[in-house]
């Protein structure tokens, strides 16, 4: 990657929305009490919300303060940070609106835009800007998910952002690359000799990626039931995992390196077709139950009527090429299940021949290596040990964690879990895409979920009611025992 120019400014489109509020400004104040906004970078934030800019400025500083929370504040550095705040009131579609926001930012030369407002306006504000003359070369503009419903939608919005921006100024976040244990998959397996000659179907038996959260849907429903799980989690996060774990080694951390691997992945994904849908996915639709104590109500209730919007999916994946040929992957990701877990497992086979007597041949338990995203950031690695003490019948043996708790070993006064959206905030500005979406793996990943929406369709395969605080339909366990496996919960 070239020396990119740093960005100068930003301009927060849906500044006063939950997502600038809740993550994206809090991300900036952390990133400028590190140091890594240079003086006279200035934040831009804009909405239709009519407000001035002091009481915009109150607003940030509540939306951080509590994000910071228990930490304070720190003064000095919560002053330089307002310092750089302006706020414009525009309607960011049109062309007056885009001649306030040109105005705004000056003499800005390498403005960079965060779209976190609804993808329906993408293509309006892209026109407005390249319109009031303001995509020029060095511009860059960062578009959250979802880019689009499927295939043919997300086509769509690529193309009209396109018109405006080239590719290499596109940055699709996807806000798990900015999560630290996702970028410490690359390090353990590329920093280490480790893993690498072991990471394929020779010794590894299957993958098993979860992404479990104890929230419903609430009030995201308008959203929520037009999506579901497929295209809202699956389409997206769970696939960026699967790549990251399946990928061959890039030669090197330039953006496209990385991203040619991931799109090689996704072209090796077995499509799942009407044959054997009911055999390799499951749907499933949280009813009311209890989770983590308290009542919850089921998605219809939450929904005000019945739908056969998924909001479980459990589902197997086969990747066709040398590397992961039979080895499955087994995904599966809901709202309201018993605990919130983001986990990534890689199940080894057994060892080839057991020298154990029956007792200790008994205990064996084949090698599994246990990646912990959320809610804690471990890394175990379950290797099997005698088992201290004597026994009349020889030795016996115990699986036990080689652990690497990041949190134990970056423990500090300065140890603070960082916002996904730091990491990838500081990219941008510094111009590096290697963590973001690149046009064709959006839309290989769509031409894959595509395949089975289009299967279930067909099939008319609707979604089975799950109570909520259990781990799914009882079909997402059988999809995994069929193939004589289960799920490590
Ligand atoms: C978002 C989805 O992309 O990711 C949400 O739209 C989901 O439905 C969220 O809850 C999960 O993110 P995280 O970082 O809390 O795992």
């Amino acid at each position: 990657m070239a020396n990119q120019p740093l960005a100068d400014v930003i301009v927060l489109f849906g500044g006063t929305g939950d997502l600038a509020q809740r993550m994206l400004f809090p991300s900036l104040y952390f990133l400028d009490a590190d140091g890594f906004l240079a003086d006279g970078f200035r934040i831009v934030a804009t909405a239709r919300a009519e407000m001035n800019r002091a009481a915009f400025v109150e607003q940030v500083h509540k939306a951080v303060t509590v994000r910071a929370a228990p930490a304070k504040l720190d003064d000095a550095v919560w002053s330089r940070f307002a310092e750089r705040l302006d706020y414009v009131v525009a309607d960011a579609t049109t062309a007056a609106g885009a001649k306030l926001l040109k105005k705004a930012i000056g003499d800005a030369k390498t403005p960079m835009y965060f779209l976190a407002i609804s993808p329906s306006l993408y293509p309006g504000v892209c026109k407005a800007l390249d319109g009031a003359g303001m995509a020029g070369a060095n511009a860059r503009i960062v578009l959250e998910k979802p880019i689009g419903r499927d295939l043919e939608s997300s086509r769509a919005t690529n193309a009209a952002v396109a018109e405006a921006f080239p590719e290499e100024s596109v940055f699709r976040i996807d806000h798990y690359l900015g999560k630290e244990t996702v970028q410490n998959l690359i390090a353990l397996r590329f920093a280490n000799t480790l893993f690498e000659p072991l990471w394929n179907n020779l010794t590894i038996d299957h993958v098993q990626i979860t992404v479990a959260e104890t929230e419903g849907v609430g009030e995201r429903w308008p959203y929520y039931d037009e999506y579901g799980a497929l295209r809202d989690m699956v389409q997206n996060h769970m696939l960026q995992l699967l790549c990251f774990v399946a990928m061959e080694p890039p030669s090197d951390m330039e953006p496209d390196s990385v991203r040619n691997e991931k799109v090689k992945v996704l072209r090796s994904l077995r499509p799942v077709t009407r044959a054997d849908v009911q055999a390799v996915t499951v749907r499933g639709q949280y009813t009311a139950g209890v989770v983590e104590g308290k009542t919850a109500q089921g998605y219809p209730e939450e929904r005000g009527q019945a739908s056969d919007t998924e909001t479980f999916v459990a589902l197997r994946a086969d990747i066709d090429n040398w590397r992961w040929a039979g080895v499955p992957f087994f995904l599966r990701t809901g709202k309201r299940l018993p605990e919130r877990r983001t986990q990534i497992a890689i199940q080894f086979k057994p060892v080839p021949h057991s020298i154990f007597d029956t007792a200790a041949k008994q205990d064996l338990v084949a090698n599994r290596l246990v990646i912990d995203l959320q809610p804690d950031e471990d890394i175990e690695l379950l290797l099997m040990n005698k088992a201290p003490g004597l026994s009349e019948n020889g030795m016996r043996l115990q699986s036990l964690p080689l652990s690497l708790s990041l949190a134990k070993a970056y423990s500090g006064p300065n140890a603070r879990r960082r916002i996904a959206y730091e990491r990838l905030i500081l990219d941008v500005i510094r111009g590096n895409s290697t963590l973001f979406v690149r046009r064709d793996e959006v839309e290989r990943a769509w031409e894959w979920i595509d395949g089975v929406a289009e299967a279930w369709r067909e099939s008319s395969m609707a979604p089975k009611p799950y109570g909520a605080g259990s781990w799914g339909p009882a079909g997402a366990f059988a999809l995994i025992e069929r193939s004589g496996r289960a799920w490590y919960d």
